[in-house]
C-alpha cells in the first residue's frame, strides 16, 4: 500500500516525514479539530503496525517521535469517545454476559442492513463494501493483538473465534479473502487499501478504534467487549447483505463472505460473550466496565457510520469522499 493523499496539515506533515528516514520530530499541536485530517493521521500511525506503506520504512514503527504523535493523536480521539460514549461502571462478574446483552440490545442504530436488503442499488452496494474494505481486508487483525495479553478460558475463547477468521489454516476461507471476492465480484479493486483516499472519517474512526483498544495492553477489556459487539450484531445484518447482494444479481462467490457470517457469527456470538467476555470478567473483575465501554463504543460508532452512509444516500449523494467509483457490477 502507498501513503494516501493528505487531507490537511497534519497529515500533510506528517506524510512528507514518513517518506524520510526515522528521524526525531515535535507532535502536532492540534488547533482547529479537522476530523478528516485527525482521523487519516492515526490511521497511518496505526498501519505502521499491520502492512505498512511502500515508501514508509519500517523502522518508523518504534520511532519514539512517531509513537508521540500517535500518542497525541489518540489522547484527541479518546477524548472524542468520551464525549460521545458515557463511561460505564463496574459489574458483578457473573452479571458481565448479561449487561452486554442489554446494552447491544438496547442500541438500534439506523437501518442501513435493511436499506441494503431492499433498496440499495449497485453503486451504493458498491459503496458499502468499499466503506467496509478497510477493515474486512485486514478482518480480525486488530483483535489479535490482544492473544498474548489473556490467560486461561478467554484466551482460549479468543484464539477459537480469531482461527475460523483466518479460515482454519485454510487461506481461501480466511474471512478476509472471502471478502476480496465479494469485492472482485462487485467489480471492485480487491488489493489492500486500495480505497483508503475514498472512505470518510467516520469510517476511519470504526477501525481506528479496534486499534486503539488492540495497540494498548490497558484497554485489553475494551478490545474484547468491541468484538463481542462485532459478532453479536452480525448474523442478522450479514444474512440482508447477502440477501441485498443476491437481489442485485450478485452469485455464490461473491456473496459467501456474508453467508459464512450468517452462521459463523451465531456461534462466535456465544463464544464472544460467555466464554471470552464472561472468562476475562471472572479473572479480572476490575476490567468488566471497560469491557462494556468498549461495546458501548462498538455500537456509537458503528450507528454513526450507518447514520453518516444513509443520510448521504437519502440526500441523493454518495457516501465517498469522490463522487465516482469503478465502474462494473454483479
Ligand atoms: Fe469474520
Ligand atoms: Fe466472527
Amino acid at each position: 500500500m502507498r501513503l494516501p493523499t493528505p487531507r490537511g496539515p497534519v497529515t500533510a506533515a506528517l506524510f512528507e516525514r514518513l517518506t524520510r528516514p526515522p528521524h526525531a520530530f515535535d507532535p502536532p499541536s492540534l488547533g482547529v479539530e479537522d476530523d478528516e485530517d485527525l482521523q487519516l493521521a492515526l490511521f497511518v500511525c496505526y498501519e505502521v503496525h499491520y502492512q505498512g506503506f511502500e515508501e514508509v520504512d519500517d523502522a518508523w514503527e518504534w520511532e519514539p517521535s512517531l509513537l508521540a504523535a500517535r500518542r497525541t493523536l489518540e489522547r484527541w480521539f479518546e477524548e472524542g469517545l468520551a464525549r460521545a460514549v458515557p463511561p460505564q461502571k463496574n459489574v458483578e462478574p457473573e452479571r458481565l454476559c448479561r449487561a452486554l446483552t442489554e446494552l447491544v440490545a438496547a442500541t438500534e442504530g439506523p437501518p442501513l442492513a435493511a436499506f441494503l436488503e431492499r433498496r440499495a442499488d449497485p453503486e451504493q452496494f458498491r459503496e458499502f463494501v468499499v466503506h467496509r474494505s478497510i477493515y474486512h481486508l485486514k478482518e480480525a487483525d486488530p483483535h489479535t493483538w490482544a492473544v498474548p495479553r489473556l490467560r486461561g478460558r478467554a484466551k482460549a475463547a479468543l484464539v477459537e473465534i480469531q482461527a475460523d477468521e483466518y479460515g482454519g489454516g485454510r487461506r481461501e476461507r480466511m474471512h478476509s479473502e472471502l471478502f476480496r471476492a465479494t469485492m472482485r465480484g462487485l467489480g471492485l479493486d480487491d488489493s489492500y487499501g486500495a480505497y483508503l483516499d475514498r472512505v470518510p472519517a467516520i469510517t476511519l474512526a470504526t477501525v481506528n478504534l479496534m486499534s486503539l483498544f488492540g495497540l494498548h495492553r490497558r484497554r485489553r477489556g475494551a478490545l474484547l467487549g468491541h468484538l463481542a459487539v462485532l459478532e453479536t450484531t452480525s448474523s442478522l445484518p450479514n444474512l440482508k447483505y447477502g440477501r441485498g447482494l443476491r437481489r442485485l444479481g450478485g452469485d455464490a462467490t461473491a456473496c459467501r463472505f456474508y453467508d459464512e457470517h450468517v452462521l459463523a457469527d451465531a456461534v462466535h456470538e456465544q463464544i464472544a460473550v460467555h466464554d471470552m467476555c464472561g472468562g476475562l470478567a471472572a479473572a479480572e473483575p476490575a476490567l468488566t466496565g471497560d469491557i462494556l465501554y468498549g461495546a458501548a463504543c462498538a455500537l456509537a460508532l458503528d450507528a454513526l457510520f450507518a447514520g453518516y452512509v444513509l443520510d448521504r444516500w437519502t440526500g441523493g449523494s454518495t457516501s465517498l469522499r469522490e463522487p465516482s467509483l469503478v465502474a462494473g457490477g454483479p
